[in-house]
């Protein structure tokens, strides 16, 4: 049988998950493929380090060009995550005409136009399932799956960290710092995880996501992102009570207007009743409504060893057929399609809102804060003031009609200077799926 050798740069959670699972299943992989793949190198940073894979000494190594430039080495993995050397080491193989699968969504979203130019430039392509959803084959369901739809909405909880703390939040009432060390220790989390908590790792997946979906390289920097450290157990409570789950949304909806789409991060009311809302623990799920095919739902683990070492094999095989088959180029890593495009500011999108307050309790603040939102054009549907202690603070939680974010962000500018207003006001967008 035909072999492919392969190196991997990365020996952590991902590393040891596609060594081991290939270990498990290459036998498998093989039959199906009509191609044996072998791990010939594997680098590392640390030779002494005690890992989840038993990876044979002797593939070892601490320099990630013995990998590349390996005469031996026909496909490299790049696991080692950051934008840095791993930018360097996939440049190299792609050079060389070595086709690259990376599992990196920060490097894909801050250089991705750069590595796809440079596949195309030497012949060869990249691969990159395992960047977004973990286990979930989302690239591949939007590239070939759904090639003949135009995507009006695609909606994701594609970190599986934000999801797993806000899940035991909910559930169980956890401590958000008890419940990310979990997280850490399972091996969810990104190094350092303020990548996941604040909103970025999202933002990768969801840039990620929009492009194949709308046929133009999102530049992160246009999308609006925000994470979930001001998200509280008293948000989480009051969602719950008016019908809702929070949930760390990735949002990319068609605007009105040529090639016009939104594309942001941020946590989000889902009504209990939409099937995102019971997508729990480290699990992801990617909405998409497609012009054709109407609504489709994926679902399934979105961080860990396995789940990710899981989409890896997948490249893994794309790869090696068109290794076997010479078709090098068959589908390019991304083929720009449709819209030249633009990402709207998210002050001109319109959402619907939830708004806590901190407020003193006293006769005339409910109407003084009524009267800013009327001022502002934003209507008020409906309105909870649990029972306080008069001239105490107590939350005090509005749910918003629709509205532009600008107008909304700038009412409650004005909200938040009002001397009966405590703290910072709560803002977080509600989500109806229409
Ligand atoms: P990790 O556990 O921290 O592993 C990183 C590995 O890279 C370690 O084995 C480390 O060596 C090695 N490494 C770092 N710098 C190196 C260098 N300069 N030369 C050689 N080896 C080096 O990270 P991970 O969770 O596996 O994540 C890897 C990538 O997969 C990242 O891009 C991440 O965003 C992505 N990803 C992760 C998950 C997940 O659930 N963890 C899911 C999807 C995608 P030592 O072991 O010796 O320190
Ligand atoms: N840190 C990421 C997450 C890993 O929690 O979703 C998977 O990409």
């Amino acid at each position: 049988m035909q072999q492919v050798k392969l190196g991997i740069i990365g020996g952590g959670t991902v590393g040891s998950g596609v060594y081991d699972a290939l270990q498990r299943n290459g036998a498998l992989v093989a039959s199906r493929l009509g191609v044996n793949v072998v791990v010939e190198r594997v680098a590392v940073r640390d030779l002494k380090k005690v890992r989840a894979a038993k990876i044979p000494k002797t593939l070892l190594t601490t320099d990630w060009r013995e990998v590349v430039f390996d005469p031996q080495v026909q496909l490299v993995a790049e696991l080692i995550g950051g934008t840095t050397i791993a930018r360097e080491a996939i440049l190299a193989a792609l050079k060389l005409g070595k086709p690259v699968i990376t599992a990196n969504k920060a490097l894909l979203s801050a250089h991705g136009e750069e590595l796809f130019a440079a596949a195309k430039k030497y012949g060869t392509n990249l691969y990159y399932e395992a960047s977004v959803a973990g286990g979930i084959p989302i690239i591949k369901a939007l590239r070939e799956g759904f090639v003949g739809n135009r995507i009006n909405a695609l909606y994701g909880i594609v970190n599986g960290t934000c999801n797993y703390i806000l899940t035991r939040m909910k559930l169980e009432g956890a401590d958000f710092g008890a419940v990310l060390a979990d997280a850490q220790r399972l091996g969810y989390a990104e190094t350092p995880p303020d990548l996941d908590i604040d909103g970025h790792d999202a933002a990768h997946k969801t840039g990620i996501l929009a492009s194949l979906a709308h046929g133009f390289w999102i530049n992160p920097k246009k999308i609006h992102v925000e994470g979930i450290r001001h998200i509280s157990a008293l948000d989480i409570k009051f969602a719950g009570e008016l019908g809702y789950t929070i949930k760390l949304l990735g949002t990319v909806k068609k605007l009105e207007g040529n090639c016009r789409v939104q594309v942001s991060v941020y946590p989000t009311l889902v009504p209990n009743s939409h099937v995102l809302a019971s997508v729990n623990g480290v699990f992801n799920a990617v909405f998409v409504r497609g012009d054709v095919v109407g609504d489709s739902l994926f679902y399934g683990r979105g961080a860990g060893k396995d789940a990710t070492a899981s989409a890896v094999l997948s490249d893994i095989g794309d790869a090696v057929l068109d290794l076997k088959s010479g078709a090098k180029n068959r589908l390019p890593a991304f083929v720009p399609h449709e819209c030249s495009g633009a990402v709207a500011p998210i002050e001109e999108v319109t959402s619907q809102y939830f708004v806590r307050l901190n407020v003193v309790d006293k006769p005339g603040v409910l109407a003084r804060i009524a009267t800013i939102f009327g001022e502002s054009n934003i209507g008020i549907s409906s309105v909870i003031q649990p029972e306080g202690h008069e001239g105490k603070s107590v939350p005090l939680i509005f749910m918003m009609h629709y509205a532009t974010n600008g107008a909304a962000m700038k009412a409650l500018a004005k909200i938040s200077k009002l001397p009966s207003v405590k703290g910072r006001p709560v803002m977080i967008r509600v989500e109806s799926f229409e």
